[in-house]
């Protein structure tokens, strides 16, 4: 089986790559991404003198590209990760998540169509999406797969449309298809950009910790491994055509998270307890600021079993263990164009 897993030097998409490559030698992984500031072929060190595994620097964007891959190649199966990913980037520059997000995705449909010639036979467009498409929740209550998407940033809104692409194309060219919209990932590999590596970052470096508003917002945080497995079990048990819902069961305030982290951070670094959240900062909220998110994941639970392996103690423990023995990594991504990111995002 050739598999064309996209944005695979991302953080979600690393995991991706490196699971089904010890697991499935005989499958032939090629792993497209542009290497965009997200992208970064460290995460894939361990693993990119395998036989099996293929890197491909291409741009989603340039559909000549796509389809001479295609070509090349003949891809039966697409798991596709390749985005822009971040919600205040979304903010300030929308127009590149339509691009990517959107033309994107399309033209990577397009492409297979045409290779695929319709002979839809073994073959599968795996679109990977967020929770985010279906905005906002109040204080009760779950997103289920039927739920009706209603996006607030332009990030959630470019995946929304890119969902509803997708599922176009299956109803319309009858494209094989599956979509799952996760909760929040963490864990190693994670761009310090968002809020658990970010606030990481900052406790080693002793920098302050910016809280949007109240603080009070809730998300449903995933360790990225075990959306990792649940990918790998939609992408092969799956049904054609549908949509699952992946979530961690693990609801949390942000400032909660925040203080178990910073009580996690003293302990590793031998700081008096309470010396971590003295860098704990209210700032201005961010616009458009969904209050929370929260999945019910019982669809993919009940057909195909899945369900997270580790609790939030044990994957927050692990993600900081990785941060903090892998300074070297997070030193290189934080050069350069992250500083004039973070002095434009933060005013400091
Ligand atoms: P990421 O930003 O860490 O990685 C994105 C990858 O895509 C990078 O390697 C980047 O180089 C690549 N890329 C970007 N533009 C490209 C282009 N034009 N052509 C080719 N490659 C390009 O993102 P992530 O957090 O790993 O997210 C991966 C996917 O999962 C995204 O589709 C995202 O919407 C979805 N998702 C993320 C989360 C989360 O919490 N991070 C949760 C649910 C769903
Ligand atoms: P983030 O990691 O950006 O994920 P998303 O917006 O996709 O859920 O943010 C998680 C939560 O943390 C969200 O409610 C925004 C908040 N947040 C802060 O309070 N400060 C920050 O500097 C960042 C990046 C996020």
């Amino acid at each position: 089986m050739k598999i064309l897993i996209t944005g695979g030097a991302g953080f979600i998409g690393s995991h991706v790559v490196r699971l089904f490559l010890n697991k499935y030698p005989d499958y032939e992984i090629f792993n497209l991404d542009a290497l965009t500031y997200a992208g970064n072929l460290e995460n894939l060190k361990d693993i990119e003198s395998k036989e099996n595994y293929t890197f491909l620097k291409a741009d989603i964007n340039n559909i000549e590209e796509v389809e001479d891959l295609f070509e090349k190649y003949n891809f039966s199966k697409v798991i596709h990760l390749a985005a822009e990913s971040h919600v205040d980037r979304s903010i300030s520059d929308p127009l590149v998540f339509v691009k990517t997000n959107v033309i994107g995705t399309m033209n990577l449909m397009n492409a297979a169509l045409k290779n695929w010639k319709g002979n839809f036979q073994d073959k599968l467009f795996y679109h990977i999406s967020t929770d985010e498409v279906y905005g906002t929740l109040g204080e009760t209550g779950l997103f289920t797969e039927t739920t009706a998407y209603d996006p607030n940033s332009p990030y959630s809104a470019s995946k929304a449309s890119s969902d509803h692409f997708v599922r176009a194309y299956g109803e319309t060219y009858g494209l094989p298809y599956v979509i799952s919209n996760c909760s929040n990932n963490y864990g190693p590999n994670q761009f310090p950009e968002k809020l658990i590596p970010l606030f990481i970052n900052n406790i080693v470096n002793n920098k302050s910790l910016p809280v949007y508003g109240d603080g009070k917002y809730t998300r449903d945080w995933l360790f990225v491994k075990d959306h990792a497995e649940a990918i790998d079990l939609a992408f092969h048990c799956g049904e054609n055509n549908e949509t699952y819902n992946i979530g961690g069961f693990n609801e949390w305030q942000n400032i909660d998270l925040i203080h178990l982290l910073c009580k996690i951070m003293d302990k590793k670094l031998d700081r008096n307890n309470g010396d971590s959240a003295k860098l704990i900062t209210y700032v201005k909220d961010r616009p458009g600021h969904d209050k929370r998110y929260a999945i019910d994941a019982g669809k993919i639970n009940k057909e195909l079993g899945w369900k997270p392996s580790v609790t939030f103690e044990e994957g927050l423990e692990k993600t900081i263990d990785w941060y903090l023995n892998n300074k070297g990594w997070l030193k290189n991504v934080t050069n350069g164009a992250y500083k004039d990111y973070y002095q434009k995002q933060y005013k400091r």
